[in-house]
Order: structure tokens, then C-alpha cells, then sequence
């Protein structure tokens, strides 16, 4: 049986950096093994404007230790105020590689996401021209929705209707968790992608909930009952080019997360690899992680792939840090509550 692994560098497809003293804190566990990342733009204030992502760029790459090499793909936070030229200028520079979507209230700082999608139509068909895809966080924050449902009452209620009314328009659904996310991102041919993180192919909703709540299992979205935990194994193993990494590492310190109202996000950056291998080999896919990591999020972004590779050799379990120290404080490093074999060497 084979124990390494040679693979083309990953890239991660969706990952929270923040800003300051985290961002210096989190940054090379990153870094240590991805080329590129893209970067989402929740923060305070959120990266609205190209000259905000220009400028959150500049931060990142001063905050990158000596020796590392990293490209933050840059992305720009959809608002009912965004100015579409400011988009295409930003999109044509090269600095920026998507459009992110927040409905307003789903999540970590997305109050200023979007209440009314037809404000945003003519940013959205801009887009569609130019050829710019809009990574979208799939859930509706109607309050008579229950939370296990709002990934699958956006597909139907406001997805699918933006699709129809923006052909041309390229859209990768984050972070899904659903078989129903994963049918629908099969069924949209090559303008429609979906990223699938880490952590979701590893937990369901009883491991945040069963025996005393586990809030550094707490993300959004939500993870689903088991079925759904399979559908998305089952997908991101298959080698289907719809699907591919974004973590959406997204580091709280402990104390906002062991708090009575925790923070969503789970860190994966530290042992991502090692648990995606894991993960991988348990489905006797091995062969197709490369793909999933390091080729079909390139593929569709329309970017090279990267060529220099990083290696994974299987032995005694994997070490890591339970927590990782920041300047802001700990940051709990997600427990994949198994034994992991393979290390990025
Ligand atoms: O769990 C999450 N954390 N989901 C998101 O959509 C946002 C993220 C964050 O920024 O903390
Ligand atoms: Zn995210």
C-alpha cells in the first residue's frame, strides 16, 4: 500500500484571514501549504470598494512571514450600494477574482449583505458580462424557515431565480451542506460550481448537540443530519470538477466562541490536509484528492493550476496544536475527533 502522496500545490476556495493581530496569527497556517487562497471580505467595516481590497491585500501580504509565498485572491462584498464600474475596474486590474454575496443577517458580519436582490441585478449582469462569478452564501434568513432548511429554500427561492434571470453569470455555492446543494450545483453545467469545506465532511448536527453543545462544532451553515454529511463526501470524493476545497477556516478566539452567544466557524487551516487525506482514503479516493484540492477550483476560476507539489506520507497519528495562539488570543483548532495518519512533509 502506498504511504506518500505527491500532489500539485492546493489552493483554498473560501477562507476567513481577518485583519491585525489575528490575521498575523492565522495567516502561515495557511500559508504553510496553500498557494492561493480567496479571501472573504466580512470584515469591520466589510471590503466594499476595490480600493478596500487593495488595501486588505497590502495587509495580508505585509503580515506574511519571511520565506513564505502566498497569493490572496482578493473578493469584493456585495452591497445594495455597490457601483458596478467599481467592479469591472477591479475585475479588469486583476486584483479582484469574485463577488461575494451575503443575504443580510446570515451570518458573521453580513449586516451589510443584501435584504433586496433586485437592487443588486445590474451589478449581478455586469458580472455575467465580464465573466466574474459571485460566490454566494446559500442560506435565507426568513425567520419562519427553520436553520436546517435555509440552504435548501435558497436554491429554490432566490438561487435558481437569480440563475435564470442572469444567464452568463458564474456562481459558486459556497460551503454547501446539503444533498440538495449538491444536486443542484450538478445540475448547472460549467457556470456553476460549489465549494465544499473541510469540517463538513467530517461532522453532523449530533456532533454539535448531542451530549452538551459543542460550540467549536457551531458554523454557518449548520451542519445537517448524516445524510447530508454523506452526500457531501460522496461528492467531494467523486473527482466531479463541480466540486472543490474552500475550507472557510474561520478562526473566533475561544472566548467569543465558549460564550452564550458563540461566534459560527470552525479552524481548519492547521490540519486541513491531514484530515481531507484521511477523509479521502476512508473512501478509497485517495487518487482523486488532487483533484478536489488542486485542480478543479483553478479549473474553474480559469487559473493555472500551481506547479510546484506538496507531499503527504502516512505513519504514526499526526500532532498538532490543540490550540493555536494569536495576539487576540486562542483560537481552538477543529477536532476531527479521529486519528489522523497523514502529514504534509
Ligand atoms: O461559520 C461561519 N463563519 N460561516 C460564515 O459564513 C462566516 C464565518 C465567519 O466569518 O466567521
Ligand atoms: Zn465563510
Amino acid at each position: 500500500m502506498s504511504t506518500t502522496l505527491t500532489l500539485r500545490r492546493p489552493d483554498d476556495w473560501h477562507l476567513h484571514l481577518r485583519d491585525g493581530a489575528m490575521l498575523k496569527g492565522v495567516l502561515p497556517e495557511t500559508a504553510r501549504h496553500f498557494a492561493r487562497a480567496i479571501i472573504m471580505p466580512n470584515l469591520v467595516p466589510p471590503v466594499v470598494k476595490s480600493s478596500d481590497a487593495a488595501a486588505y491585500r497590502d495587509r495580508i501580504m505585509a503580515a506574511l512571514p519571511d520565506g513564505m509565498s502566498f497569493e490572496p485572491l482578493m473578493t469584493l462584498y456585495l452591497t445594495e450600494d455597490t457601483d458596478a464600474d467599481d467592479v469591472a475596474a477591479a475585475h479588469a486590474s486583476g486584483l479582484v477574482k469574485a463577488v461575494k454575496l451575503y443575504p443580510a443577517g446570515a451570518t458573521t458580519n453580513s449586516a451589510s449583505g443584501v435584504r433586496d436582490f433586485d437592487k443588486v441585478r445590474g451589478v449581478l449582469e455586469r458580472m455575467a458580462e465580464i465573466g466574474l462569478p459571485l460566490c454566494v452564501h446559500g442560506e435565507v434568513t426568513d425567520n419562519d424557515i427553520d436553520i436546517f432548511d435555509r440552504e435548501a429554500v435558497f436554491i429554490d427561492r432566490v438561487l435558481d431565480p437569480i440563475r435564470r434571470k442572469t444567464p452568463g453569470l458564474r456562481v459558486v455555492m459556497e460551503h454547501i451542506t446539503t444533498q440538495d446543494g449538491v444536486e443542484y450545483a450538478a445540475s448547472g453545467g460549467d457556470d456553476l460550481g460549489a465549494t465544499i469545506t473541510t469540517h463538513h465532511l467530517v461532522i453532523n448536527r449530533n456532533d454539535i448537540l448531542v451530549g452538551g453543545i459543542k460550540p467549536h462544532y457551531y458554523c454557518l451553515p449548520v451542519a445537517k443530519r448524516e445524510e447530508h454529511r454523506l452526500a457531501l463526501r460522496k461528492a467531494a470524493t467523486s473527482g466531479d470538477p463541480t466540486y472543490f476545497l474552500g475550507t472557510d477556516s474561520a478562526p473566533h478566539v475561544d472566548a467569543l466562541k465558549e460564550h452564550a452567544c458563540g461566534c459560527a466557524g470552525c479552524f481548519t487551516a492547521t490540519n486541513t490536509l491531514s484530515i481531507l487525506a484521511e477523509v479521502f482514503e476512508q473512501e478509497d479516493a485517495l487518487g482523486r484528492l488532487e483533484a478536489f484540492t488542486s485542480l478543479n477550483g483553478p479549473r474553474f476560476y480559469g487559473l493555472p493550476v500551481n506547479e510546484d507539489t506538496i507531499t503527504l506520507t502516512k505513519g504514526d497519528p499526526v500532532t498538532y496544536p490543540e490550540k493555536l495562539d494569536t495576539g487576540d488570543g486562542p483560537v481552538t483548532v477543529f477536532d476531527p475527533k479521529m486519528p489522523l495518519h497523514w502529514r504534509v512533509t
